[in-house]
This record gives structure tokens, C-alpha cells and sequence, in this order.
């Protein structure tokens, strides 16, 4: 399908998506929210996509936030729907059983670090600059940003961040844990599909049900997070892969994994 906003590029079972509104700094306006909506549910129904990355166009942006002129008029109602509509755009990626990579060329800012922050991995270019600036406009994250910020960083660093508006240099954000690492602004996107390439090379179930239980096991406590670690080591025994992965250590060999 083609996207007026976004683009999407294929590489073996790695599908790198671009948002693609360089004039506006990459801006998330409705129309780009609608074709996120529809690229990350057609990407997740891909079986032919393993692993997906995200990345802004141009060398100066990420996202530079939601598109601040559609909200200039917006009422309450308009908002809550406006949030809500955002809440459930990131939550897409957020969801996907596929490992997600954000790939931060520049500014992340507002709903573009919000969009970052729901990506299972942040890598950022060396000119990156981070931030949830929206108190300076007198509103507050929308799209996710108080709770994943928190989450992320730890709930004063988050509140650090938000509640003075400043946005921190890649070097900065890496220190804090807000992304992984840093890499040059030219290796960065070969960096993105590199480390796809290498989580697809494990056990496909294994990743997938690794994602689920960090990503469930944070939102519950100590003891439930254990239960469900439990549960799906035993269901990775269910899987072929876990035959093979073990035989080929024992045999000396690289496992050839089929995703059963
Ligand atoms: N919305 C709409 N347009 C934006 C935008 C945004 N979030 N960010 C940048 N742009 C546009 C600018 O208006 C400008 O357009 P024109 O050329 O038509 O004037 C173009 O992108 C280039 O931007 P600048 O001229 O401002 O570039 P700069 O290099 O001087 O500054 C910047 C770069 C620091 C990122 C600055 O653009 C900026 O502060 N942008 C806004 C960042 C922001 O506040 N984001 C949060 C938005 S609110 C939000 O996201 C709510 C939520 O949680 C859902």
C-alpha cells in the first residue's frame, strides 16, 4: 500500500518504516496518524515481516511531536479523542509480538518520543535530542509519555524531564537509560536493521514469548512476573526450535530454527 506520509522499505523479513514529513520536522499530523494506524497493523499481520524499525526522514528529525497547528483549536472532547486516537496508534507497536527498533535521527520530541518509547529498543544518532516538551505549551503528554516515561527512567528523572520541558542531547539520554545507545548519525540506520537481523537469527517463539513476559511482567508484581517467566520457559519446550536450538549446541553446530 501506498502512504502519502510514511514510507515502507523491506529487507529480508526486516521492514524499516519512515515517517516521512521532513518540512514539518516529521510532525505527527492526523493524516500521518491514520497511515501509522493502518502501516503498523498491516506490518504486525505480516507473516513475511519478522522485526520492524522506525525512523524519521531527512537528518534533522525523528518525529518533532504531534502536529502542534491541529491542536491550536482543539476543545476538550477533540482532545480526549485526539489522546486517545495517539494512545492507540503507539499502542500498536507497543502490542506487536514483533521486536520493535526505534532508530532516532534527530529530534524526538513530544508524540515522536512517545512513539520511541512504546519501541522494544531505542538507538540514537549522535544529534538526537530527546524530550517531552510539552508543559512549554501548556498541555501534557498524550500519547503515552507520563506513564512510558516513568517506566523507562524511573518516575523523578521522568518527572525531571516533563515538568521543566527540557530536552536532553543523545548522550545525555543514553546516561539516563532513555535509549540503548548512540551511533553516528551515518551508521545508524545499518546499526537498526543490523540488530533486527541478529534478534531474528534466535528462536523466533522464544523472542516473542521473551517480549511478552518483560513486557507483562513489568505491569505486575515480583511474584506474578515469576509465575508467567515460568510458564512460557515451560511452552518454549512445546517448540521444535528448543530440540534444535539445544541439539546444535551440543552438536557444535548453528541451529536452523523454523519457528514451531
Ligand atoms: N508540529 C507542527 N509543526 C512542527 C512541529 C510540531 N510538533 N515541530 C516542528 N514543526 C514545523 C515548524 O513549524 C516549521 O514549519 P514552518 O517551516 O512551516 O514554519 C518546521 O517544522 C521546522 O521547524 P523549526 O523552524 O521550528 O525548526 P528549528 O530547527 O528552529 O527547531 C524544534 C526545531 C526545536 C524541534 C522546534 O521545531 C520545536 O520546538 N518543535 C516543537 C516540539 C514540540 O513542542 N513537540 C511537542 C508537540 S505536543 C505533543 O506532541 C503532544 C502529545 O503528547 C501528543
Amino acid at each position: 500500500m501506498a502512504y502519502a506520509n510514511l514510507r515502507v522499505d523491506r529487507e529480508g523479513g526486516v521492514a524499516v518504516l519512515t515517517i516521512d514529513r521532513p518540512k514539518s520536522l516529521n510532525a505527527l499530523d492526523s493524516a500521518t496518524l491514520d497511515e501509522l494506524e493502518s502501516a503498523f497493523t498491516a506490518l504486525d499481520r505480516d507473516p513475511s515481516v519478522g522485526a520492524i524499525v522506525v525512523t524519521g526522514a531527512g537528518e534533522k528529525a525523528f518525529v518533532a511531536g504531534a502536529d502542534i497547528r491541529d491542536m491550536l483549536a482543539m476543545g476538550p472532547v477533540e482532545a480526549r479523542a485526539h489522546a486517545e486516537r495517539g494512545q492507540r496508534v503507539v499502542g500498536l507497536l507497543a502490542r506487536t509480538p514483533k521486536p520493535v527498533i526505534a532508530a532516532i535521527n534527530g529530534y524526538a520530541l513530544g508524540g515522536g518520543l512517545e512513539l520511541a518509547l512504546a519501541c522494544d529498543i531505542r538507538l540514537a544518532s549522535e544529534n538526537a535530542v530527546l524530550g517531552l516538551p510539552e508543559t512549554s505549551l501548556a498541555v501534557i503528554p498524550g500519547f503515552g509519555g507520563t506513564q512510558r516515561l516513568a517506566r523507562a527512567v524511573g518516575p523523578a528523572r521522568a518527572k525531571e524531564l516533563i515538568l521543566t520541558a527540557r530536552k536532553v542531547p543523545a548522550a545525555e539520554a543514553e546516561r539516563i537509560g532513555l535509549v540503548n545507545r548512540v551511533v553516528s548519525q551515518g551508521t545508524l540506520l545499518e546499526e537498526a536493521k543490523r540488530l533486527a537481523r541478529e534478534i531474528l537469527a534466535q528462536g523466533p517463539v522464544a523472542v516473542r514469548l521473551a517480549k511478552e513476559v518483560v513486557d507483562r511482567g513489568i505491569e505486575v508484581d515480583l511474584g506474578t512476573g515469576l509465575a508467567l517467566e515460568r510458564e512460557a520457559f515451560a511452552l518454549c519446550f512445546a517448540t521444535s526450535d528448543q530440540k534444535e536450538g539445544m541439539r546444535a549446541f551440543v552438536e557444535k553446530r548453528k541451529p536452523a530454527f523454523t519457528g514451531r
